[in-house]
């Protein structure tokens, strides 16, 4: 409202992107282990599939330049196993053809591509030889890791090898709503390890092939907090929750030990400091009450009452409105030394009711933990336009374009012609502020302490 306000200025050169996965936008990839899991009967929410996706292997250019009429400066995009190396050993260099025009199309419009070479999908012939419990899985991750960086390394130096390394073990194998649909908590172990040492492979052949590239993972995050009472154990299954989903496979990455129960704390040298930033996916806030299911490591999920949800709901994944949660795992990763990148952040919301709120209060967050000192160079937003959502398909509308995957047309979202202007302005304004969230201009704007409503949702 006050003309003296200052702007909220992000850093010089941040980098301000969207987040996509191949599976997700691309459209028939008949060669994972996703496209067969769809034709299951019951498998996806509605018996939705995949399909053509957003048509993205087709013509993904029509979104690179929508992301160029946002001002966006970078994007986040995975590579498709299944593609590269349809049978084993096997490379498809006209896959890796179409990759280089994309991300040369990207490159050409200003926006530079940040690539992950595992985003929950493996090559068909991979699954059936075990997938990630088989116990050549690292190595043979590895020689496709080589052969995709030799063929885009000119275009890109940016990677992630993996996306969500534990969601995908979780849902996968604990959980058993994702291939291959188990509930074994040997196997999941198994999985783990063998997605840290491939990760690790992944940095090293990197690293070997292009020794100035900036390489790291994605992590999902989560803001574990026991359910508040006079109770201790809410608190003691959150942080267990909070030890096994959002930290051991860091700490691992870290001192390259495999701590209990992935192993008895014995060093791998390549998994020591393996990461050269940190990618974190922040969602929401998981408050955890006790549970008796040892499935669930003994905590439930609780939802408070007077809480803001998203569209998914009270049960969903993504619902709880908590952006403090994203300022506090900036500010205790920061400690690791290394650069943060908000890897994913957003929410299903078919009306864009929340979105341009949640946005402008994520970024404040953010902005309010680089003000502190954390070293934060981006922020990619999920998604772009409407994708696949897994085993929740076409249910969850996460874009800033709205898109019916039927005729395949997009239509803008308010959020998508804020968020190009938070892009273009690299900073949050107070006429933006003023239009989304006006009840908080003060919290923004330094008039009032940062006690906001919502720390005070339990
Ligand atoms: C993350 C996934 C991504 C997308 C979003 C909504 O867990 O990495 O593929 O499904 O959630």
């Amino acid at each position: 409202m006050s003309p003296m306000r200052d702007l909220l200025s992000f850093p010089d050169g941040f980098l301000w992107g969207t987040a996509t996965s191949s599976h997700q936008v691309e459209g028939d990839n008949c060669y994972n282990q996703w496209w067969k899991f769809e034709q299951l009967p019951g498998a996806i929410w509605r018996g939705d599939r995949s399909g053509l996706a957003c048509d993205w292997w087709r013509n993904a250019e029509q979104d690179f330049d929508r992301m160029q009429a946002l001002h966006l400066n970078a994007h986040r995009l995975s590579l498709e196993w299944s593609r590269i190396e349809p049978e084993p050993g096997r490379i498809d260099h006209r896959a890796l053809d179409r990759y280089r025009a994309m991300l040369g199309g990207l490159r050409d419009r200003g926006i530079k591509p940040m690539v992950a070479l595992h985003h929950f999908t493996n090559p068909r012939w991979f699954e059936r030889a075990g997938g990630w419990e088989w116990a050549e899985a690292a190595p043979r991750f590895q020689a496709y890791v080589r052969a995709a960086v030799k063929a885009l390394g000119d275009l890109c130096d940016f990677w992630l090898t993996m996306n969500e390394p534990i969601v995908y073990v979780m849902q996968g194998w604990v959980q058993g709503v994702w291939p291959p649909q188990k509930r074994n908590l040997a196997a999941a172990r198994r999985v783990w390890r063998h997605l840290l040492l491939g990760h690790a492979a992944a940095y090293q052949i990197i690293h070997a092939l292009q020794p100035h590239a900036q390489v790291g993972y994605t992590h999902a995050f989560h803001a574990f907090r026991g359910r508040s009472s006079r109770r201790p154990i809410h608190r003691y299954v959150a942080g267990v929750r909070d030890y096994f989903i959002d930290r051991l496979w860091l700490l691992c990455t870290v001192d390259g030990r495999l701590r209990p129960p992935l192993g008895l704390g014995e060093f791998h040298p390549t998994l020591a400091q393996s990461f050269d930033f940190v990618g974190i996916n922040y969602y929401t806030s998981k408050i955890v009450q006790f549970s008796p299911n040892p499935r669930l490591l003994f905590g439930a999920d609780y939802h408070p009452p007077v809480a803001e949800y998203s569209d998914r709901g009270r049960n969903g994944p993504y619902s709880l409105f908590y952006p403090y949660g994203l300022y506090g795992h900036c500010m205790e990763l920061s400690a690791l030394g290394k650069p943060l990148y908000i890897t994913e952040n957003g929410l299903p919301d078919a009306n864009d009711d929340l979105r341009p709120r949640w946005l402008l209060a994520h970024l404040y967050q953010i902005h309010r933990a680089i003000r502190a000192g954390c070293d934060v160079r981006g922020y990619f937003y999920w998604t772009l336009v409407d994708n696949f959502e897994w085993h929740e398909g076409w249910g969850l509308r996460f874009g800033l374009f709205a898109l019916d995957p039927q005729t395949q047309a997009r239509a803008a979202r308010p959020s998508a012609a804020l968020y190009g202007a938070i892009a273009a302005a690299n900073a949050l304004t107070p006429a933006m502020v003023d239009a989304y969230d006006p009840a908080s201009a003060g919290v923004y704007f330094g008039d009032h302490p940062d006690t906001y409503q919502w720390l005070r949702v339990v």
